[in-house]
């Protein structure tokens, strides 16, 4: 098969992390005898800098001729002043809105050798395998109306959807809680926002056409503490825009990083895929980020637009054996890093290819 994807590595660790993972996407493929064709642009703060908009004309062309585009971090301290039309981040809101995805999985999968790294008790943590569905296209993100009056000392933001936006994002997430554990959790507000009283009632009447999955409501204040006391029980999630930020950030406590994070959002015309985490400015350049959430990300890419579902296991396994063996980036061992040996971002990225190699080998 050929597939043509549009790296964006954006800012901060962005380039660090997804040059690791794009060398795991070229092995697998090579290996299969596939071809895959890559398009580097720019985007967010490289791109303000460099070409005076956090998306250029032809990153987003370049975007709309892909099969998949490919999205490191965007974001970095020197923009904090800019208002959110000019940030870094609006290139991503605006590649996102242009690709028209609007249900963004992300999967919490606690690694069963990774729950010691975070500070939750193993035993409450072991075991958690959700996937939330974040909506991407709507809500506060991009609600109208939303402004700052300066003279006036008042601004707003419209957390806004329309009854078929709810709809659309439910049969998702229905349709994958079929394939699963059968569960699914719809998180809103609807003791104190319309929005989320119509985003219940219309999760409610979506759910007549899926009689095999078990719905409950949660609100999204109790869900943030659920999450922590109880994660195992939880399958699918589904929630809105700002509310699925918020809840898969917290999630990252539960993987013992952000850096095991990945996503992919589908349902547009072009899927996009890009790690949950930021582009940790801090970290930027040190080569010790945590490579994991982007070649999981990856895998994600191989399965949800190339269907090379075994590949894509194979991506995982690979990250789970090198975990085994007990390799870990430095964000995985703030609660203690005896007996690990801590690797840098570069060696992560080898180590893991190395062992995708193996184990395509011998599969
Ligand atoms: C994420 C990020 C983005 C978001 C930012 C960078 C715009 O936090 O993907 O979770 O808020 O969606
Ligand atoms: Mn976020």
């Amino acid at each position: 098969m050929k597939l043509k994807v549009l790296v964006t590595p954006g800012d901060g660790i962005g380039s660090e992390v997804i040059n690791e993972a794009v060398g795991v996407l070229k092995d697998v493929m090579a290996a299969g005898g596939h071809t895959l064709e890559l398009d580097f642009k720019r985007i967010g703060g490289v791109a303000i800098v460099a070409d005076g908009t956090p998306l250029p004309a032809d990153t987003l062309a370049a975007a709309l001729e892909s099969d998949a585009v490919f999205l490191g971090a965007v974001g970095g301290n020197e923009f904090e002043a800019l208002s959110p039309d000019k940030r870094p981040e609006a290139g991503l809101l605006g590649l996102r809105a242009a690709l028209g995805g609007f249900a963004n999985l992300r999967p919490t999968f606690a690694f069963k050798e990774t729950v010691v790294n975070s500070p939750l008790r193993p035993e409450i943590i072991d075991g958690t395998d959700i996937l939330f569905v974040r909506e991407l296209l709507g809500g506060l993100y991009y609600g109208q109306p939303r402004g700052w009056d300066r003279a006036k000392g008042e601004a707003f933001n419209t957390m806004y959807y329309k009854r078929d936006e709810v709809a659309r994002v439910a049969r998702v997430a229905f349709k994958l809680a079929q394939k699963r554990r059968k569960k699914l959790t719809s998180v809103d507000k609807a003791n104190v926002l319309e929005v989320s009283q119509m985003w219940r009632a219309t999760v409610i009447e979506v759910s007549a056409e899926f009689p095999d999955v078990t719905l409950e409501h949660q609100y999204v204040d109790a869900m943030s503490m659920h999450l922590m006391n109880r994660p195992r029980d939880f399958d699918v999630v589904v929630t809105e825009n700002t509310f699925g930020d918020i809840l898969s950030d917290e999630s990252g406590v539960i993987t013992g990083s952000l850096g095991m994070l990945p996503s992919a959002t589908i349902g547009g015309k072009i899927n996009l895929y890009e790690p949950i985490h930021g582009s940790a400015p801090n970290s930027a350049g040190k080569n010790s980020a945590n490579p994991m959430a982007t070649i999981l990300t990856a895998a994600m890419l191989l399965r949800h637009t190339a269907g090379l579902d075994q590949e894509a296991a194979v991506i995982e396994k690979a990250v789970r054996r090198v975990l085994e063996l007990g390799f870990r980036t430095r964000d995985l061992v703030r609660h203690g890093a005896e007996g690990y040996t801590v690797l840098s971002t570069s060696d992560m990225g080898a180590k893991v290819r190395e062992t995708v190699k193996t184990l395509l080998v011998s599969a």
